[in-house]
């Protein structure tokens, strides 16, 4: 094989973009298209030239792929993506890979059972800035982690929410910003600083006709006794992204898509049990840093999912590790709506049963005025 034959389930505003990435990789080749919605379905079809589906089901079985790519509403991801691996098919999910931690947990028990690639639209991973931040982290150089923080305010309008029935609501999408805009700054977030043992949250709705949180905050606790601090909401402009990961023998600060790493001498721990100056500090450098010119973006996901087929390379953001985001976001949304600190891993049985209730509670929306958009900042 030279191509991986793609089907895309899904061709809203993300799927779209994806088909368009596709077209253009010499890696993949679109095989074919599926959207519940029957004018899309076969305005895609025919626009790119391809069989379309109604039932993704029926695109699985149709021999015309070897690959998915799932870009529908978040609950489909998990039972396409496992129909996908059953029948031997590699899967790229789109984020979240699920909505609750008990759907990842069977999301990637058929991944491994079937032993196929199984890659998540993290794209923000593949930035040369992170690519970096995640080298440093791995080697060490910020000692022991100590504190953590992460701002991520973001803004969407009613409009936005307007956009599509499933939006915002529990219902069709099992939360608001935590499970949406969110997922991408807490993938990083938990890529450098590790995931916490347990969060202390409060989530609210501020600014939108919406059932579901447009803002959250949490204090973090690891479980090396360090802490962190995690803001996260749709209502705020301008847009700004800012992680810092502080370690004993360094500081990482990502703000904006600027990366700066501080470097600490002695460390913060020896210099304060041998010091005996009441005013000496250790020693701080801002390090030089030379970032890699490589592929970023949606499109180098998907070569990169294309190559961990056809050759074995190593997958940017496997699917096994888009567990952390979920378990993050579903410990913060319990948390914040049972007013208790929560534990990760989050206990299945109550996250299942407080989503069970949310989804009773959910209302129908009125008024949705259908788009199918692919943000312009990203279809890149
Ligand atoms: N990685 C990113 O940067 C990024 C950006 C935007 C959206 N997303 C993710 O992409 C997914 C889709 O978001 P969107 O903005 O494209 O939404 P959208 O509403 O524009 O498109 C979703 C499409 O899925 C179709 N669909 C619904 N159920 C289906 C099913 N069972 N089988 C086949 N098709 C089905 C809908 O008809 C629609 O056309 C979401 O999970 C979202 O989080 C990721």
């Amino acid at each position: 094989m030279d191509k991986v034959r793609i089907g895309v389930v899904g061709c809203g505003g993300m799927g779209q973009g994806h088909i368009k990435s596709i077209k253009e990789l010499p890696e993949a080749e679109l095989g074919a298209v599926s959207d519940v919605d029957e004018e899309t379905v076969k305005k895609t079809s025919r626009e790119n030239g391809v069989k379309g589906f109604t039932d993704y089901n029926e695109l699985i079985n149709s021999s015309l792929v070897d690959a998915v790519v799932i870009a529908t509403p978040h609950y489909f991801h998990p039972p396409v993506g496992i129909a996908a691996f059953e029948k031997g098919l590699h899967v790229l999910s789109e984020k979240p890979i699920a909505v609750t931690v008990s759907a990842v947990d069977e999301f990637l028990k058929a991944a491994k059972k079937s032993g196929k690639v199984f890659a998540v639209m993290y794209q923000l991973r593949t930035s040369p800035a992170i690519r970096l931040a995640r080298k440093i982290v791995k080697d060490g150089r910020l000692g022991e982690i100590k504190r953590t923080i992460m701002l991520d305010p973001n803004y969407r309008s009613q409009a936005y929410y307007s956009s599509a029935g499933w939006r915002g609501t529990w219902k069709g999408e099992g939360g608001g910003v935590l499970i949406n805009q969110a997922p991408h700054g807490i993938d990083l977030f938990m890529l450098l600083g590790g995931l916490p043992v347990r969060v202390s949250a409060s989530v609210r709705t501020r600014l939108h006709k919406i059932e579901v949180e447009d803002e959250a905050s949490a204090v973090l606790e690891y479980a090396n006794g360090a802490w962190g601090y995690y803001y996260t909401s749709t209502c705020e402009m301008p847009y700004t992204q800012r992680i810092e990961i502080c370690g004993d023998k360094g500081k990482l600060v990502y703000a904006d898509g600027i990366l700066k790493m501080y470097s600490v001498n002695p460390s913060i721990s020896q210099h304060n049990a041998t010091n005996q100056n009441m005013w000496t500090f250790p020693e701080v450098k801002e390090e030089p840093l030379e970032l890699q010119e490589v592929e970023s973006g949606h499109k180098e996901i998907m070569r990169n999912f294309c190559a961990a087929i056809l050759h074995g390379e190593e997958v940017i953001a496997s699917g096994e590790e888009g567990v952390w985001s979920v378990e993050f976001i579903n410990a913060v949304n319990l948390s914040g709506r049972l007013c208790k600190p929560v534990n990760i891993p989050v206990n299945r049985k109550e996250y299942d049963n407080l989503m069970d209730s949310l989804i009773k509670s959910s209302q129908e929306k009125t008024a949705v005025k259908v788009q199918r958009v692919t943000d312009p900042r990203i279809s890149k």
